[in-house]
C-alpha cells in the first residue's frame, strides 16, 4: 500500500517569512505535525541558531529531524514556558503555530477523528489524555454538551442534538461513531450532511482536547517568551481561534479594551505585522484542507 503523506503544510512560505528568521537565533515551531514548518525554518537558520518544536501527539515523533539544531518536545504547548525553561531557554526570537489537527489525524481511522471511518469515539490528539469522545458524549451533562455545540460548532440546533444524545444514551452508551451519526442522523439535512456532521466532530474535537484553554494558556505566555522584535506567526482554523489570536495581537488581551494611563496612552506588547493572509485559489486547489486557514502575524514591542 502506498503511504498517505502525514501531512501537507498550509501556508509554508507566509507563515515562515513572517518570523523574519536571523540565522543564529531560537525559534519554536509549537505544533511540529509532519514538520513541514519546521524543515523550512531550519533551511533558514545558520550553524548557530535553534529550534524547539513541541507536538502532543506521540505519531509525530516519527517525523523527527535528525539535525543538531533540532529538538521535539513530546508535550502540550500549553506548558510552552516550562518545557523551554527546562532546555535552558528563557527567551525566543520567534514562534510558529498551525493549530488543529494534522492530516495524519484525519486520516488514521481508529483515532476517531474523521466523519469518514467508522471507529470508537476517541478523537484524543494525546493518546494518553484523560478525556475523550466516549467520555464526552456520555459523561457530560445536557447544558454542558449544548454549549459545546453552540460554542465551538456554532450549531444553531444545538439543544436539540444535545437532548438528542442524552435520550439516547440512557438506554446504552454510545461507543462507536456509527451509533453516534445513528442518533445524529435525524439532525442532518440531506443536502447538508456533511458539513453539520463535520462541525459536530470539530465541537467535540475542542473539548476533547481543550483548545480553547490550551491556546489561551499559550498565547499569555507568549509574551514573556519573545525577545523584542520577536514575531509570532500563527494559523487558525476556526473562527473562535482567529478571533482569540486577532484580539490578543490588538491588546494582549482576550476581551475587553486595554486600560489607559493618564496620558490616554495604552501599552500592549505586540505591533501587528501586515494584514489577515489567507491561501490563495491555487493552493486550495491542491490541498482542500488549507481552505480555513487565516494567518496572521505580530511582532512583540
Ligand atoms: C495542523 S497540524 C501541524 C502541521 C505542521 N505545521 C506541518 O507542517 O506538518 C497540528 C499539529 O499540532 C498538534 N497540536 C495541536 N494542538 C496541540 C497542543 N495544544 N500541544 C501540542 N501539540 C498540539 C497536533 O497534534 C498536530 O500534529
Amino acid at each position: 500500500m502506498e503511504e498517505m503523506e502525514y501531512h501537507n503544510p498550509v501556508l509554508l512560505k507566509e507563515t515562515v517569512d513572517g518570523l523574519a528568521i536571523k540565522p543564529d537565533g531560537t525559534y519554536v515551531d509549537v505544533t511540529f505535525g509532519g514538520g513541514g514548518h519546521s524543515s523550512e525554518i531550519l533551511k533558514r537558520l545558520g550553524p548557530e541558531g535553534k529550534l524547539f518544536a513541541f507536538d502532543q501527539d506521540k505519531d509525530a515523533l516519527e517525523n523527527a529531524i535528525d539535525d543538531d539544531r533540532f529538538t521535539l518536545i513530546n508535550e502540550n504547548f500549553r506548558f510552552i514556558k516550562r518545557f523551554l525553561r527546562f532546555y535552558g531557554v528563557r527567551k525566543v526570537d520567534g514562534i510558529l503555530g498551525d493549530f488543529g489537527v494534522s492530516s495524519h489525524q484525519f486520516d488514521v481511522a481508529d483515532r476517531g477523528f474523521s466523519t469518514r471511518f467508522e471507529a470508537d469515539l476517541d478523537m484524543r490528539m494525546n493518546q494518553s489524555g484523560e478525556i475523550s469522545a466516549y467520555h464526552v458524549i456520555n459523561e457530560y451533562d445536557e447544558s454542558d454538551l449544548r454549549v459545546m455545540f453552540l460554542q465551538y460548532g456554532e450549531l444553531r440546533n444545538a439543544p436539540k442534538l444535545a437532548r438528542a444524545i442524552v435520550g439516547a444514551r440512557k438506554e446504552e452508551s454510545l461507543k462507536t461513531s456509527v451509533e453516534l451519526k445513528e442518533v445524529l442522523k435525524p439532525f442532518l439535512p440531506k443536502h447538508k450532511e456533511h458539513k453539520i456532521l463535520a462541525q459536530i466532530y470539530q465541537a467535540i474535537r475542542i473539548e476533547v482536547n481543550q483548545e480553547i484553554e490550551a491556546l489561551k494558556e499559550f498565547l499569555i505566555q507568549t509574551t514573556g517568551l519573545l525577545d523584542t522584535k520577536g514575531r509570532i506567526s500563527l494559523i487558525s482554523y476556526h473562527s473562535l481561534e482567529d478571533r482569540l489570536v486577532k484580539r490578543f495581537i490588538r491588546s494582549g488581551m482576550f476581551e475587553g479594551e486595554p486600560e489607559k494611563d493618564l496620558y490616554g496612552n495604552v501599552s500592549v506588547p505586540f505591533k501587528k505585522v501586515g494584514g489577515l493572509i489567507v491561501p490563495g485559489e491555487e493552493e486550495i486547489k491542491e490541498n482542500n484542507r488549507a481552505r480555513s486557514a487565516k494567518l496572521r502575524i505580530a511582532e512583540k514591542i
